[in-house]
């Protein structure tokens, strides 16, 4: 989603609120913007697509000024033109935002009732109008922008440059993230701390409904009825500090061949490997009082929230309830009896995963949040919070997230187990031993599948459709795979349970639709094979994902067949995902798709 930087420096700042936004790129984006003040004077360039457009526009004609804002714009409200783009500006105000205005169609009818002149298709330009209109009427800076945010009504992350105000940045939260950045005789406003990290580490997050102004000399920070608010300085943690892509070609691929590392250092914060024994963090939520789970989370941590659910159920005897956000959180679900809810998120700003969060808040259940970003919104809200420590993952394929959340969904599965008494000792060193082994294996399955899956790909990207199918926590796989390969090579694809091929999409086999099967030699392997079976008598293609075992065990002709080791059951979703992500990976870049930020999509979905 749209990404937000500020600067009061020392120098002219445009330069270095691109390189910002640069490092915001990966939240998505379709046009951007700068606008300095200098000499008393807003000015701005704009350009639609990715930034490279803007820094052509500021080098044929750059723009001075110590003291500015710039924009990464998702568009919501109108095409991602020039024009659309942010910063907007009405009557020396300027401003940028990420979220929408609800009531903008509403403000808009009323301001050009009374004579303003809109021109833009935005929901923003409604906020500069507003800001402009109240000034106008003999407001002070400070009650125009006070009186705006009680008008406005939505989410959103603002900034705003004011002519006259020349040392000023002014700032709003009211859902999206903002943060206030301390330098040395500068100051700094980004949507994440990522923006921030070469100036500086040393952070105030806004919360919702704050807002602030900044100055050369510091912060001060207002509630929504204008009242002097205190909010804490902290250290942003420095992993946001090294954001780049190595000896890759992409994001993508470097945050996939980190799982091993990521993948041990999220397990070692949960269990410890030489007792074989959960550590206590895992029980800060107290699984024997409750009678069921809630998850709710979106996308690809949604599906490791399913396999969670296959855990906790398998494991400790615990019923599950789970649903994407964007539905959970509107289903007035009643929640009686002794409930805990756990809400997955890599970004922790998720729009929906919040609201969901927020729902069940209200209701009193306790509250555990898997997340990433330590500093996000849903960690700060949640009672306990589990953090997955994949460090910053910029591609928009959530691929170490994933690993990682497993990782802690494995942990507390196993704690909740031990909790409620249906793992005993034994069982759970065995199934932390299982857990130490993953990051070796999943080493040595990425230095090994690679050629293999590169080649398959060049086939892949020549098909239009494709449908993964699995049982177990191989059809949540199956739906991940299929996610993964939509969203950034754009070929179509479907996850199905193995068991409903026959209820439907068996009627798209032929030869132009492979097959991908992901099934280890498990408990369904015999079942699954028995649709592969059905598949290879309609001419379909199957390219079958399974194990040592499982390969051994099937005479069928693929197309290709990839061969993992066998592993623990326990450790299969972490082990399975990675042949999953590669083919995803391969077969976006011989499309040639911009595999980081693939169209249309955002990494950190902060509006619903
Ligand atoms: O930041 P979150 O984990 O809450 O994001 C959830 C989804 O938006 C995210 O997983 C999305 O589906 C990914 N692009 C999938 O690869």
């Amino acid at each position: 989603m749209c990404g937000i930087v500020g600067i009061i420096g020392n120098q002219p700042v445009a330069p270095l609120l691109v390189d910002a936004l640069k490092r915001l790129e990966y939240r998505g984006y379709d046009s951007a913007g700068v606008a300095t003040l200098h000499d008393g004077k807003l000015d701005r360039r704009r350009a639609e697509g990715k930034l490279i457009n803007l820094e052509t526009e500021l080098t044929s004609t750059p723009l001075e000024g110590n003291v500015g804002i710039g924009h990464t714009r998702w568009a919501t409200h109108g095409a991602p033109t020039q024009n659309n783009a942010h910063p907007h500006f009405c009557e020396g105000v300027a401003v940028v935002h990420n979220g929408i205005i609800e009531n903008f169609s509403e403000i808009r009818d009323e301001l050009s009732a009374r004579g303003a002149q809109f021109t833009t298709d935005t929901d923003t330009e409604v906020v500069a109008q507003l800001l402009a209109s109240l000034l106008r009427s003999g407001k002070s800076t400070k009650e125009a922008m006070l009186a705006t945010l009680n008008i406005i009504r939505g989410a959103y992350a603002i900034a705003v440059l004011i002519e006259g105000e020349n040392g000023q940045i002014i700032g709003a939260r009211n859902g999206p993230p903002l943060a206030v950045g301390y330098g040395k005789g500068e100051m700094f406003l980004g949507s994440d701390a990522i923006a921030l990290s070469p100036f500086t580490d040393d952070i105030t997050y806004l919360e919702d409904g704050d807002w602030a102004i900044i100055d050369r000399n510091g912060v001060e920070i207002f509630d929504i009825e204008g009242n002097s608010v205190e909010r804490a300085r902290r250290k942003a943690f420095t992993a946001y500090a090294q954001v780049d892509k190595g000896n890759h070609r992409h994001f993508m691929e470097k945050e996939i061949y980190e799982q091993p590392e990521v993948m041990s250092h999220t397990l070692a914060h949960y269990v410890d490997f030489s007792s074989g024994r959960v550590r206590d963090i895992a029980s800060e939520i107290d699984f024997s009082s409750v009678d069921s789970l809630k998850i709710a989370a979106c996308g690809t941590a949604y599906y490791a929230g399913q396999i969670g659910k296959n855990w906790f159920e398998r494991y400790a005897g615990l019923p599950v309830e789970i649903d994407v956000a964007s539905e959970f959180r509107y289903r007035e679900m009643p929640l009686p009896g002794s409930q805990a809810a756990l809400f997955v998120s890599q970004s922790g700003e998720t729009a929906d995963t919040l609201a969901s969060l927020r729902y069940c808040k209200e209701h009193g259940l306790k509250i555990g949040a898997i997340v990433n970003v330590r500093e996000s919104t849903i960690a700060r809200e949640a009672d306990v919070v589990f953090p997955t420590l994949a460090g910053p993952e910029i591609g928009v394929a959530s691929t170490k997230a994933l690993t990682c959340q497993l990782s802690a969904f494995a942990a507390l599965a196993i704690a909740a187990g031990r909790a409620r008494g249906t793992l005993v000792e034994d069982e759970e060193v065995n199934m932390v031993r299982a857990l130490s082994e993953a990051p070796r294996i999943a080493g040595s399955v990425l230095n090994t599948i690679q050629p293999q899956l590169e080649t398959l790909s060049r086939e892949l990207s020549k098909f239009r459709h494709v449908l993964y199918l699995g049982r177990g926590t191989n059809y949540t796989l199956a739906m991940e795979g299929a996610l993964k390969l939509k969203e950034i090579s754009y070929i179509h694809a479907e996850g199905y349970a193995a068991g409903e091929l026959k209820h439907g999409p068996i009627a798209l086999i032929d030869e132009n639709m492979p097959v991908i099967v992901i099934a280890p030699h498990d408990r369904h392997f015999e079942k699954t094979i028995s649709n592969m079976q059905e598949v290879a008598a309609r001419g379909g293609r199957i390219i079958f994902i399974t194990d040592e075992n499982g390969a051994a065990a099937s005479t069928l002709e693929t197309m290709s067949t990839i061969v993992l080791p066998n592993v623990d059951e326990l450790v299969m979703p972490l082990i399975f995902t990675l042949p999953v992500q590669l083919l995803a990976y391969h077969t976006a870049v011989f499309m040639g798709t911009d595999v980081d930020q693939p169209r249309n999509l955002a990494k950190s979905v902060t509006v619903e």
